[in-house]
């Protein structure tokens, strides 16, 4: 399946953007030609998704050292400094905005020595790099994960894990798109995912593109259709996991882990080792981005809470490692203890790609 569109893509104006605010209504492209426009659409959603946000932070690097008048890589460096910092206070709780951050600084730290032209040249490189490597991770994790999907009948996803949350064809959605390469007969059920409706605006919209049979439920529904055996399996994507196996993703997450393991329903979660931050010990250290009330307060633009009511929007939970079945990664499934089987995936990972640059 080649999609249609591309989530984010370097181009010599910029970095062009798929923008997903505006999505399923319309399909329209921003171009930011500086760091500072990247920072916005990272902070303002146009382009969103653990993965997504990692690779525009990359790009937006590359971008902003593009741009940069500096003569040599040491009046160069206060200006990745700068730029990175900017990048880095969009959104808090996609480990891979800080992953990405950290892989162009030490790509930075490797050139000094080399003509600031040329480290231009291989910061753009690098960032493409993330970019591709990014859509063949997710190829690696549905072969992985496609054999976990069940051979017919309903898939719960809750949130958008798909091409649009990553360079393209998903970690939750790649799973299942790969278990439907393989003529597995799912029928995708798409929590809406309020406040933000990522699962009825983006993931029924590039389902349905596929054509992958998609049903979106309000998320109050989950409950009743696993109760009423709709739904053979569970899968979602991640924000980051800490090392014991404790997920952020999406509000709303937690709530469908308590009702898979509730009706005996496997939870699977879909995230690349770069999702994994085994510096984080458990969820409780996560941090958790609160998001303007106006995201609850109002739906398209529509006031529909009285004014002067209390909000609260933080925009992900933390589902307890005791929930999940198995974490699929682009290096194979870890089960629990995760303690034990995340760094072995991760340090494993790390190993193979040292052994191929
Ligand atoms: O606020 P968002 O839309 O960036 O949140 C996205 C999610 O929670 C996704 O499930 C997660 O980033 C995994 S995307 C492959």
């Amino acid at each position: 399946m080649i999609p249609s569109f591309q989530t984010l893509e370097w181009t010599e104006r910029g970095v062009r953007f798929l923008d997903q605010t505006k999505l399923p209504t319309e399909e329209v492209y921003v171009t930011c030609t500086t760091y500072q426009e990247v920072a916005d659409v990272i902070r303002n959603m146009v382009v969103r998704g653990a993965p997504a946000i990692g690779v525009a932070a990359g790009m937006g690097i590359a971008l902003g050292v593009k741009n940069s008048k500096a003569q040599t890589s040491d009046e160069l460096k206060p200006e990745l400094d700068q730029i990175c910092e900017v990048i880095g206070k969009t959104r808090p709780t996609a480990v891979n905005l800080f992953w990405a951050i950290r892989r162009m600084q030490q790509k930075f730290e490797r050139l000094r020595v080399r003509p600031v032209v040329e480290i231009k040249q291989a910061l753009i490189e690098e960032a493409e790099r993330m970019h591709a490597e990014d859509i063949a991770i997710n190829h690696a994790m549905g072969s992985h994960g496609a054999a976990l999907m069940p051979a017919s009948g309903g898939v719960l996803t809750h949130c958008n894990a798909g091409a649009l949350a990553t360079a393209g064809y998903g970690t939750a959605l790649g799973v299942i798109r790969a278990a439907v390469e393989q003529g597995k007969k799912i029928h995708v059920y798409a929590d809406e995912t309020r406040p933000f409706l990522q699962g009825a605006r983006l993931t029924a919209w590039e389902l349905v593109k596929d054509g992958i049979p998609t049903t979106v439920i309000s998320d109050n529904m989950s409950g009743a259709m696993m109760r009423q055996g709709k739904i053979g399996a569970v899968v979602v994507g991640a924000d980051r996991v800490a090392a014991n196996g404790d997920v952020a993703n999406k509000i709303g997450t937690y709530t469908v882990a308590v009702l898979a393991k509730e009706h005996g329903i496997p939870f699977y979660v879909a995230a690349p080792t770069s999702t994994i931050d085994l510096e984080t010990p458990d969820g409780s250290k996560i941090p958790i981005e609160q998001r303007s009330a106006a995201e609850v307060t109002h739906i398209a633009g529509k006031m529909i809470t009285p004014d002067g009511v209390e909000i609260e929007n933080p925009a992900f939970d933390v589902t307890p490692a005791n929930y999940v079945t198995a974490i699929v990664t682009e290096h194979g499934v870890a089960k629990a203890p995760y303690e034990q089987s995340l760094p072995k995936l991760v340090r494993g990972g790390q190993q193979l790609m040292a052994g191929k640059s």
